[in-house]
């Protein structure tokens, strides 16, 4: 073969595909249900949007961005994440000027740069949401009440939702002082490199996969450090949650990989916490819109990594069974049929999914496959001058004439029957 697609990409073919259009289905709906709007961003953004919002020293902005320059000269990235985007769009389309909360969701491509292994590749697909404007800790228990009733609904049942605050800058400044004071006296448990990488932004620690697990309990916690609204807002956040039935775990050492967030940080794991089962990351980001030009605009979201979320579907999903019924084949024999066959289709769309078989192979071969498809009957339209096909049940093989003309009334007949089966 002479072309194979690229490293740490897919191709989502048939049957996995109805998998997706069925998932990508129930989170449409819960969003719909809770009063989010659809937005759709360009793939590509200046690269310094993401530079600024996910954090320059980040592992997605010093590893991971596809970066490109255009033929005019400008940077430009292939989007690694969405929050930055959707935020540059409600701020580029005056969106902030409606007052109230704007409430968004999307669904789409994301591209990083890592070293692809299951649940990680270098395109993936999230699905996500974004309420800009209310610092009211309700809202962050709604944006989990989001995806946790969407994963709920598609058969999900022990979510293990884990919850911390990263404070704001007047805690997380003395948190940086105490925790940078630990990690030198960590001495020579960790490398010069790392103590000089971390000097940038010690949280950072905990998400590491050298350090993290191993010397996170000999470190401080932000909470010692959280000004008393911080730790009053991650109280009500817990309390909420409690009162409407979410169960949660709070995490002292859950921090996120992209530095935009402010106070409530949270990700939803299922089955096992390997390093690759976040199925959903999300948090608040009270300062990402004043720090896109934008007025100061408190914010909250979150995004579900599509590859994991499907990889993990339960066996009980609805979502695992859909499949796009195929009610109707409609086999044709001989040029001169096509036109007579075309009409037919058209018409039995009316009542449900058809395919026309217009391969040219022999009307034995077209019903044998038309008997393996699914499908409840063929059409069998065949070279004549009668102006009636064939019927076929492809349930009980009887076969019955009906007129070109009779079509519709006979299939919306056989529809209504109690058995669909005529
Ligand atoms: P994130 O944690 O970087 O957050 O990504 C969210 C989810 O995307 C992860 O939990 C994971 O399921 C999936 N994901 C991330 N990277 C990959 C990868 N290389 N391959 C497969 N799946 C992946 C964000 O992106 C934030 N924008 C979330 C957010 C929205 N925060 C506020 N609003």
């Amino acid at each position: 073969m002479k072309y194979k697609r690229a490293r740490g990409t897919q191709d989502i073919l048939p049957p996995d595909i109805d998998r997706w259009r069925a998932v990508e289905r129930v989170f449409e709906d819960t969003f719909d249900s809770f009063g989010y709007r659809g937005i759709r961003t360009p793939i590509f953004e200046p690269t310094d949007l993401f530079v600024r919002a996910v954090g320059e020293a980040s592992d997605i902005v010093t590893k991971e961005m596809y970066t490109f320059e255009d033929r005019g000269g400008r940077s430009l990235t292939l989007r690694p994440e969405n929050t930055a985007a959707v935020i540059r769009a409600y701020l580029e389309s005056g969106m902030h000027r409606v007052g109230g909360i704007v409430r968004l969701c999307y669904t789409g491509p994301m591209f990083r740069y890592d070293r692809p292994q299951t649940g990680r590749y270098r395109q993936f697909h999230q699905v996500g949401a974004e309420a800009i404007g209310s610092v009211n800790p309700a809202i962050d228990v709604e944006m989990i009440h989001v995806v946790i009733s969407a994963m709920r609904s598609l058969g999900f049942e022990d979510l293990d939702l884990r919850l911390n605050t990263v404070g704001t800058e007047s805690s997380r400044k003395p948190y940086r002082k105490v925790l940078l004071l630990a990690i030198d006296e960590l001495g020579d448990e960790i490398d010069e490199e790392a103590r000089e990488r971390y000097k940038k932004n010690p949280l950072r620690i905990f998400d590491s996969k050298d350090y993290g697990e191993k010397l996170k309990d000999k470190l401080p916690v932000i909470s010692d450090c959280l000004t008393d609204e911080d730790a009053e807002h991650f109280t009500v956040v817990k309390e909420l949650l409690d009162a409407t039935g979410v169960a949660f775990v709070e995490d002292p050492h859950l921090v996120r990989g992209l530095d935009y967030y402010t106070r409530t940080v949270f990700e939803i794991y299922h089955g096992d916490r390997g390093a690759q089962s976040a199925l959903c990351g999300g948090g608040r980001y009270d300062n990402l819109v004043a720090e896109c030009g934008g007025p100061d605009t408190p914010a909250i979201g979150f995004s579900v990594g599509l590859e994991r979320l499907i990889e993990a579907l339960p066996e009980t999903s609805a979502a695992v069974r859909t499949r796009p019924g195929l009610e109707f084949i409609v086999a044709c024999t001989g040029q001169r049929a096509a036109a007579r066959a075309l009409s037919c289709a058209r018409v039995l769309r009316r009542v449900g999914n058809t395919e026309s078989d217009l391969s040219g192979r022999s009307r034995k071969k077209q019903v044998q496959a038309a008997e393996k498809s699914g499908a409840r009957a063929c059409v069998i339209v065949e070279e004549s001058d009668e102006k009636a096909v064939t019927w076929r049940n492809l349930r009980t093989h009887e076969e019955t004439q009906v007129a070109d003309a009779d079509l519709l009334d006979f299939v919306r007949s056989t529809h209504n029957s109690p058995e669909g089966t005529n």
